[in-house]
């Protein structure tokens, strides 16, 4: 019998500490690091993260594509990509880790932290009551296994939260609306605005010009998605005229934002370089394993996305 590999692709990770973390919990499957093949025909499985152009082509005996994280983007309109599942990470360590930087950016905005930062640089003791976080509205845009949790610990925190799905959901504590005929309303309703929706055709620029319009004058909007979900020059004429009051964003159309883009410069804006949730080897290693051994076992794999739907 030939020997089984899995290629491991990522131009961002820690390749070699996936190669230790997937070796160890596959035993008989040798884990490669791209570009260092080897026979591609003993390639059964890989694990990557936005691979180039033409990656797939030569894995002819390939059986399972991981992709190393929530967004499969990175799949759509590909031609190299041969028909087998592909299957996404549904890791809770990462789903906790969205929650907890959206829980930072709306906590941040709720309780006025950047005017307290600006306060403090021209020596202002600035006491104002805090507002009850019941009374602050908070709207998610998508409910999935990152958009469900993040809503679910803002309204443990005592916000109140609506979201938005593609399909009725149930979270206790968010009131769930479905459906674009629902958009407009949960824009209407959202002082802090949180994006966690999967970047498909649907979903490309989905928030423009005439979106921003519908939100409170000077609500907080903090992107975690993709960039292109959004119209970035509406985004940042809305951020200039104070329609949007401010926004955090950790995701851009071009990734890294380019020297001298104008968001760099915005002091309304808070930028993080994509990361609000990471995939780690410590957990989602052996879920990845996991699937492989129900497919070596003639198990369907879990998690598996719909490529044509886009997540
Ligand atoms: P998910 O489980 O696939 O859930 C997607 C959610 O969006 C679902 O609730 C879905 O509705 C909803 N949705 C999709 N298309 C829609 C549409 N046209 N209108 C209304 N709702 C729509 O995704 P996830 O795991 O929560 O992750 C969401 C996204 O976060 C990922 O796709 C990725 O792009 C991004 N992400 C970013 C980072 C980061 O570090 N910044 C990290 C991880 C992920 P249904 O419930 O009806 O299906
Ligand atoms: C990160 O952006 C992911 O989609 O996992």
């Amino acid at each position: 019998m030939s020997a089984e590999a899995l290629l491991f692709y990522s131009a961002v990770d820690d390749a070699l500490a996936w190669q230790r973390g997937l070796d160890a919990l596959l035993p008989g499957i040798e884990v490669r690091i791209a570009p260092e093949i080897g026979d591609p025909d003993e390639i059964g499985y890989a694990v990557v993260w936005k691979p180039p152009v033409g990656f797939f082509r030569p894995l002819r005996q390939l059986r399972l594509v991981t992709i190393l994280g929530a967004g499969i983007d990175s799949m759509r309109n590909r031609t190299d990509l041969p028909d087998v599942p592909v299957a996404r990470l549904s890791d809770p360590a990462m789903a906790r880790m969205m929650a907890g930087y959206v829980l930072f950016a709306v906590l941040r905005y709720a309780r006025e932290i950047p005017e307290f930062e600006r306060a403090q640089k021209r020596e202002i003791w600035d006491y104002h009551d805090p507002r009850d976080p019941a009374s602050v509205r908070v709207g998610v845009l998508g409910l999935g296994e990152l958009g469900g949790l993040a809503a679910t610990e803002l309204a443990r925190f005592g916000f109140s939260v609506v979201g938005w799905s593609r399909s009725p959901r149930s979270i206790e504590g968010v009131e769930c609306l479905a459906g674009t005929a629902a958009l407009p309303e949960i824009l209407a309703r959202s002082e802090i605005l949180v994006v966690l929706l999967p970047l498909t055709t649907e979903t490309t620029g989905i928030l423009g010009a005439q979106e921003f319009a519908l939100l409170p004058r000077g609500a907080k909007f903090i992107n975690v998605a993709r960039g292109p979900v959004v119209d970035e020059a509406a985004m940042i004429a809305a951020l200039r005229t104070g329609q949007l009051g401010a926004a955090t964003l950790d995701v851009f159309g071009t990734e890294p934002l380019p020297p001298g883009h104008p968001l760099w410069a915005m002091e309304n804006v808070l930028i993080t370089p994509h990361l609000a949730a990471v995939a780690n080897p410590r957990t989602a290693a052996a879920e990845i394993a996991g699937n492989i051994r129900r497919l070596r076992a003639g198990l369907p794999p879990l998690h598996r996305v719909d490529l044509a739907r886009g997540y």
